[in-house]
């Protein structure tokens, strides 16, 4: 049996529908059933509720409905031993990609610019269009990152990535290790961060790298908000080192209030919807999985612990 939480009844109905479609023979229950939580092996969550995972003593693995699972490596009521399968894409490639292309096409127009002018009633345009096209720095070429990368790539664009481990990727320079990162940045225009959120890429967005970018550089943010360092990121585009930040994630979501990216006008915030996932194609991820582990194969997208990604 499986359990969903999505913590909003209708998205959970509409993953229900899905289910249902998919794999009518699969008992799939959500809070609304009120079913004894012993008969539960599986469960699929996004954001579960602290010591939501105590009330399954018998759970045999976690089904992640996200690409990241920072947020659920880092729970202590889920025993490390448990699998967590996280999701492949499932539809988040091509939106990462249409984001990022609005906002490379934002700096190529300076449209940037433009809006800030705007809201100062200041008719002045830029003296000519910019020549050439950002050269794109994308942290993690994970599944998310590789296509993204192949993407610009393929559109005419110098496009960077750093990972982990070394990897050919076809039209993107592959960097690893510190000095493939310094190099990275210092070549970047429009930088790109798609790193899973670990000990490892904590607060890796501080001013310490950044200001390593060539002036007039910007910033995207669609991994996690506790990679970035919201004060050091101010201070850059203050002094403009930077020019932009695309920023979708945040360490506090929803943003708070009084929150200085809010009025800085040189910030873009968007509330987390750079991808969202496709209930349909996660779903079918899920469904393989369970087929996979029933027959003692490894499930895709399989966490692995030590790593946290
Ligand atoms: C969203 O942030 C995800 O991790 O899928």
């Amino acid at each position: 049996m499986l359990y969903l939480h999505f913590g909003d009844e209708r998205e959970e109905g509409y993953w229900l529908k899905c289910f249902k479609q998919q794999a009518p023979g699969l008992q799939v229950v959500t809070a609304k059933d009120k079913l004894a939580p012993e008969a539960v092996k599986w469960v699929g969550v996004w954001n579960p509720k602290p010591n939501f995972f105590k009330a399954f003593p018998n759970l045999q693995g976690v089904f992640a409905l996200s690409a990241g699972v920072d947020a659920l490596v880092a729970r202590d009521d889920l025993p490390s031993s448990l699998p967590i399968m996280r999701l492949l894409d499932a539809g988040m490639a091509q939106q990462m990609i249409d984001y990022l292309l609005w906002v490379a096409l934002t700096l190529q127009g300076d449209f940037d610019l433009y809006l800030q002018r705007q809201k100062q009633k200041n008719w002045q345009p830029e003296l000519s269009k910019n020549p050439t096209k950002p050269r794109v720095g994308i942290l993690g070429l994970g599944t998310l990152g590789i296509k993204v990368a192949q993407k610009f790539s393929q559109l005419g664009y110098s496009v960077s990535g750093w990972k982990r481990t070394a990897a050919f990727v076809e039209g993107v320079e592959v960097l690893v290790g510190d000095e493939g990162f310094v190099n990275l940045l210092k070549k970047t225009d429009l930088l790109v961060n798609l790193l899973p959120n670990t000990a490892a890429t904590n607060k890796i967005l501080n001013k310490a790298n950044l200001e390593k970018l060539p002036q007039g550089a910007s910033l995207v943010n669609i991994g996690r908000g506790q990679q970035l360092v919201d004060k050091d990121l101010i201070s850059l585009l203050d002094t403009q080192h930077l020019r932009l930040a695309v920023l979708d994630v945040f360490s506090t979501e929803p943003l708070p209030e009084n929150h200085p990216f809010w009025a800085h006008s040189q910030v873009i915030i968007t509330p987390h919807i750079a991808a969202y996932t496709l209930p349909e194609l996660a779903v079918e991820q899920v469904v393989n999985n369970l087929k996979r582990l029933a027959k003692g194969e490894k499930p895709t997208g399989l966490v692995d612990s030590t790593l946290g990604y």
